[in-house]
C-alpha cells in the first residue's frame, strides 16, 4: 500500500513515535510511507514526501512533530477537502492516518466520506478531550510538566509564605488541571466542567486561603490549579483576591503564572511513546485489513468499537468518536460526569 501520515492540530509529545512507529512498520510490511507537511495544508498542496526508516531515526525523544502541523481554516469547506482529495489521488494514496484532536478527527471524518482513500486518525492532543479513548498521545508528558512546574512553584512559594494561582492549558476540558492538581498536592482546582461562576469560585478561594494561612492550620504555600477552559482571566482572578488578601491571610502575598504553551513542548514521556507506538501500528493493520472512518482509541470500554489485535485498542468509527467529544464538550458524557463526582469528593480534602 501507499500510506501517507499528517499531524494536524495543537502538536504533542509522543506525535513523532507515531510517525516512527509508521515508517518502521511500512518498511517491514513492504508498504511506501509517506509524509505530509503541514497538516491539511499540506495535504491541500500535495506536500508529500517520502518516509523511510533512515529519515526517522532518533525522532522519537523529540517533542513537536517533525512533519509540522497546522490549524487550517480552508479544510473545513467542501471546496478544500476537494483539492485534499485530488492531492491523494495524484499521488496515489491508498491510506491516510489522521494524527490529532477533535478538530483534526472531524476533518478526518469528512474527507472520508468524500475520498476514495481510506482514513483512520490516530488520538493525540494534551487536552485528553477526545472521546472513546481513555488518553491520547501527549497527555502524559503535559500532565507530567505541570506537575514538575507546579513542585518549581511550590519550592519558591513555601520559602516566601505565599499563594499561587496557575493556569495551565485545556481550551474544553479541564482534565489536565485535575490530574496535575492532584499529583502536584494543589489546595484548589477551577475548571469549567464544575459549573461555578465568577463570584463562587472567589468565594470558594477567599475561604481556602483564609483557612490554609490561619495560625491553627499555618501553611505555608497554597496552591490553586486554575483550567484554560474557565474564562475567566488570571489576572482578574487575581485582582479580586488580593482585594481581600490582607484580611484573608495577613502577611501572605498572591502570584499567578500562566503555564500555557511550556506545557504542550518538551521530550516525551515513555507512556506517550509507546501509546504512540502501538496506535500507529494499529493503523497501519486497520488500513491493510480495509478498515476506513475509523480511530483507533486506547483503553475503550469494551462496549464500543471493535476489538484489534492489541488488548489497550479498540477501533471506533470516527463518526461515534466525534459524537462522544461532543457529549464530553456539553457535560452530558458519562466519563465528564465520573470526573467531576470524583473530583467533587476528594474537593474538601484538598484544602485541610
Ligand atoms: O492543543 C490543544 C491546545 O493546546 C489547547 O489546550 C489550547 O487552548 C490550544 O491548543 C492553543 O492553541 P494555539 O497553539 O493554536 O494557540
Amino acid at each position: 500500500m501507499r500510506i501517507a501520515i499528517l499531524t494536524s492540530g495543537g502538536d504533542a509529545p509522543g506525535m513523532n513515535a507515531a510517525i516512527r512507529s509508521l515508517a518502521q512498520v511500512g518498511a517491514a510490511r513492504g508498504h511506501d510511507i509517506f509524509g505530509v507537511r503541514d497538516g491539511y495544508m499540506g495535504l491541500m498542496d500535495g506536500a508529500f514526501e517520502r518516509l523511510r526508516v533512515r529519515d526517522v531515526d532518533g525522532i522519537s525523544r523529540f517533542g513537536g512533530t517533525i512533519l509540522g502541523s497546522a490549524r487550517s481554516e480552508e479544510f473545513r469547506e467542501a471546496a478544500g477537502r476537494a483539492r485534499a482529495c485530488t492531492q491523494l489521488q495524484q499521488a496515489g494514496i491508498d491510506g491516510l492516518v489522521v494524527v490529532g484532536g477533535n478538530g483534526s478527527l472531524t476533518g478526518a471524518h469528512l474527507l472520508a466520506a468524500e475520498s476514495s482513500c481510506r482514513i483512520v486518525g490516530i488520538p493525540a492532543s494534551i487536552d485528553n478531550d477526545i472521546g472513546h479513548t481513555a488518553t491520547a498521545i501527549g497527555v502524559d508528558t503535559a500532565v507530567n510538566t505541570i506537575v514538575e512546574a507546579c513542585d518549581r512553584i511550590s519550592d519558591t512559594a513555601s520559602s516566601h509564605r505565599r499563594a499561587f494561582l496557575v493556569e495551565v492549558m485545556g481550551r474544553e476540558s479541564g482534565f489536565l488541571a485535575m490530574r496535575a492538581g492532584i499529583a502536584a498536592e494543589a489546595d484548589a482546582i477551577v475548571y469549567s466542567e464544575r459549573g461555578r461562576g465568577e463570584d463562587e469560585i472567589i468565594a470558594h478561594l477567599r475561604q481556602i486561603l483564609r483557612r490554609s494561612f490561619a495560625p491553627e492550620r499555618g501553611k505555608r504555600r497554597v496552591l490553586i490549579i486554575k483550567a484554560e477552559g474557565v474564562r475567566i482571566p488570571v489576572a482578574k482572578l487575581v485582582a479580586r483576591l488580593r482585594e481581600h488578601l490582607a484580611d484573608d491571610a495577613p502577611g501572605v502575598t498572591l502570584r499567578e503564572t500562566v503555564l500555557g504553551h511550556l506545557v504542550r513542548g518538551g521530550r516525551p514521556s515513555q507512556a506517550d511513546r509507546v501509546v504512540a507506538q502501538r496506535l500507529a501500528f494499529a493503523a497501519a493493520l486497520a488500513l491493510e485489513e480495509g478498515h476506513n472512518d475509523v480511530m483507533l482509541g486506547w483503553d475503550v470500554l469494551p462496549e464500543y468499537g471493535e476489538a484489534t489485535a492489541d488488548p489497550r485498542i479498540r477501533r471506533v468509527a470516527l463518526e461515534e468518536v466525534i459524537a462522544e467529544t461532543e457529549r464530553m464538550r456539553d457535560g452530558t458524557s458519562n466519563l465528564t460526569q465520573v470526573r467531576v463526582n470524583l473530583l467533587n469528593q476528594v474537593e474538601p480534602l484538598l484544602s485541610l
